[in-house]
């Protein structure tokens, strides 16, 4: 029996992986092993809660206000301890984190192949997403086999002069993970949420994190949602805040105050999702949210300059409208004022996968262990 070791730490890589490992599961032709760093806690444990995902290992690494390097160091020792212990055959890590790439650094240290889930993805400027498109880069570089979402991902890849045959092309797994917790008539376990009156009142779902935007570009960000609250009296903003520290007390300094911005702790994921698909419109500088949304036809403006999730733009569902004030409020207004504009956004495309990515994976994963 192959032993398979899954390895994340965040919140999206969670909801990314648990499809795979439940599928994985499934099969009984493996020695599944999952390894936390829980590089989040909070915003990991309660996907790990909703996938009844119960950890081999858990690094517990996360401090307040964690430095990059911090991360770094704590799961290459941590990573480093447990595979000297268990001497897995493959490990597989998910996306961009630091998690992703210094769990990778320990595994490539030991020569055991890593799989990487949602490889691929290119912003071409690496310093932004910060770490992200670096973390990405080496992660892809230290891999043996590279699942990557789509046709575009894969041919990224091919350019960085990683070989055709470890490239498979599998859609993305957050789209199973998405139609895994879609409910009609959804109850949220929070009484805001079900008290909003989608009837008379339209919602826009904001969600902003990033480093690259933390500072000027945050406080911008803000300002102008503060003005477009102020402009438009049938919007209710919801906006679930990162637990980032840096986030946090900027986003409650400069939003706390506005009646209409609701400012929540961090979603679970089925709220989320459900939250998402009741809304007319989501602002976000999040990667997963650009795959999520266009799947459930909700316009989608990228608070960013750039997105190494093109094929949604491309489809003409996400628009990217910068972090500069003026044009975030004027690019928001358009889709509140323009109906057509609107409707031409709102439609449900799927870019990024059926829902069956996982199991691609799997079969993969099978075909390549025989
Ligand atoms: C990390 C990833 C980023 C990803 C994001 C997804 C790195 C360097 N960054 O950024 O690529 O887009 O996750 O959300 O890999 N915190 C808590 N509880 C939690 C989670 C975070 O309190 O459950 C606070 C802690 O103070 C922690 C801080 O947030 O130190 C930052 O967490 P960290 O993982 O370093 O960075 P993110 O901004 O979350
Ligand atoms: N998400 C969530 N609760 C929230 C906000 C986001 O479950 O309050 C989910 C969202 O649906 C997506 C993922 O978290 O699947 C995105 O995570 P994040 O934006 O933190 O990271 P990124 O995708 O930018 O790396």
């Amino acid at each position: 029996m192959k032993k398979i070791f899954v390895i994340f730490g965040t919140r999206p890589e969670a909801i990314k992986m648990a499809p795979l490992i439940n599928k994985l599961k499934e099969t009984g032709i493996f020695n599944l092993k999952v390894c936390v760093t829980a590089q989040h806690r909070e915003m990991l444990d309660s996907v790990l809660d909703l996938f009844k995902i119960k950890p081999d290992y858990d690094l517990n690494i996360m401090n307040a206000g964690q430095s990059i390097s911090e991360i770094t160091i704590r799961t290459l020792e941590g990573v480093e301890r447990i595979l000297l212990q268990e001497k897995p055959d493959i490990i597989l890590v998910q996306g961009d984190t630091t998690t992703s790439f210094s769990a990778s650094l320990a595994s490539f240290y030991h020569k055991i192949p890593i799989g990487h889930v949602e490889a691929g993805l290119r912003s071409g400027n690496c310093y932004s997403p910060f770490p992200k498109e670096m973390n990405r880069r080496l992660t892809g570089t230290l891999a043996a086999w590279h699942f990557a979402p789509t046709e575009s991902n894969r041919q990224n890849l091919l350019n960085s002069g990683i070989c055709e045959q470890t490239i498979f092309v599998t859609g993305n797994t957050v789209i199973d993970a998405l139609y895994l917790v879609l409910k009609e008539n959804y109850r949220f376990p929070i009484p805001l949420l079900n008290k909003l009156d989608t009837v008379n009142k339209r919602i826009i779902l904001l969600t902003v994190h990033r480093r690259e935007n933390w500072g000027l570009n945050m406080r911008s960000i803000f300002c102008a949602v503060n003005e477009i609250i102020e402009k438009n009296p049938d919007i209710e903003l919801i906006y679930p805040v990162h637990l980032n520290p840096v986030v946090k007390n900027l986003a409650y300094e400069m939003l706390g105050a506005n009646s209409r911005v609701h400012l929540i702790s961090p979603l679970d994921y089925e709220p989320f999702v459900n939250l998402m698909a009741i809304s007319y419109l989501v602002m976000t500088d999040s990667g997963g949210i650009q795959e999520e949304a266009p799947a459930l036809g909700k316009p989608v403006l990228v608070l960013r300059t750039e997105t190494e999730r093109p094929e949604a733009v491309e489809a003409g569902t996400v628009k990217i409208i910068g972090v500069e004030q003026n044009s975030i409020i004027k690019s928001t207004q358009k889709l509140i004022d323009d109906r057509v504009e609107y409707e031409q956004m709102a439609r449900a495309v799927n870019p990024y996968g059926d829902g069956q990515a996982a199991a691609k994976i799997k079969k993969i994963l099978i075909d390549l262990s025989s």
